[in-house]
């Protein structure tokens, strides 16, 4: 099944859902090694894989928000508590959030401190601000709070999946799993 059903999670929305969670580890290994490194090539290398992952999680994200939007939710177990499900719904706000506004924060870092952005050296894309430097620390300091914020909503969120899991034994993290019918 490609598409969601208000039952289960379709193939779609799960192959987006992991491959985010994958690209998202791998850039936060990137970006906090490329920061650490001193400045030179193997910083500049770093940064720029860095920058070109992060474009394809917008790229993703994009796609994610509007599959979601064109197909049905799976609804919520009834079991779960009204404010349990809105705590759920306030958490997906905030990682849905923080898909488009980490790779926005660092395009515009990059603009500003006027480092173009290149995806995988295939194409570049367009300065999204003038070079400033209240801009470039303005925007470094939005970027890197994002990334605490977005961890935080991530362990959260495992957290929870776990929970439906192991002590509520629901369906919930199994519908999400890939090669599982729910
Ligand atoms: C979802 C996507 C992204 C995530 C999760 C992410 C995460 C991170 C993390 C964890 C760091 C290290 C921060 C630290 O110093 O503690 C970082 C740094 C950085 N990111 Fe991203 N990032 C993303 C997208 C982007 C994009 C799209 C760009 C640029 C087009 C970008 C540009 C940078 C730059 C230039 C740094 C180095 C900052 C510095 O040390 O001066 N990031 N990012
Ligand atoms: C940083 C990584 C992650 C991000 C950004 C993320 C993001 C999201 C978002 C936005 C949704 C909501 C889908 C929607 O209602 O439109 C979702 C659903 C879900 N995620 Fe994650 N997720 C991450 C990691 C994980 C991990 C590691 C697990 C498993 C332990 C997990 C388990 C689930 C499950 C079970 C659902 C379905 C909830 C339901 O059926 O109502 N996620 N995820």
């Amino acid at each position: 099944m490609l598409g969601n059903s208000t039952q289960a999670w379709g193939s779609i929305s799960k192959l987006l859902h992991w491959l985010i969670v994958a690209l998202l580890l791998t850039q936060y290994t990137l970006g906090w090694i490329g920061a650490g490194l001193p400045i030179g090539m193997e910083k500049l290398v770093v940064l720029s894989r860095h920058k070109s992952f992060g474009i394809l999680i917008l790229a993703l994200a994009v796609l994610r928000v509007t599959w979601r939007l064109l197909n049905p939710t799976p609804a919520l177990p009834a079991h779960m508590p009204a404010l349990q499900q809105r705590l759920a719904r306030a958490t997906h706000v905030v990682l849905y959030g923080c898909l488009f506004a980490l790779p926005l924060s660092g395009w515009v870092m990059s603009s500003a401190r006027n480092f173009s952005v290149s995806f995988f050296n295939l194409f570049q894309l367009p300065d999204l601000v003038g070079p400033g430097d209240t801009l470039y620390v303005f925007s470094r300091s939005v970027h890197v709070g994002l990334t605490w914020i977005l961890l935080a909503a991530a362990l959260l969120h495992v957290a929870a999946a776990l929970k439906h899991h192991f002590i509520d034994r629901d369906m919930v993290l199994r519908r999400m799993l890939p090669f599982i019918r729910s």
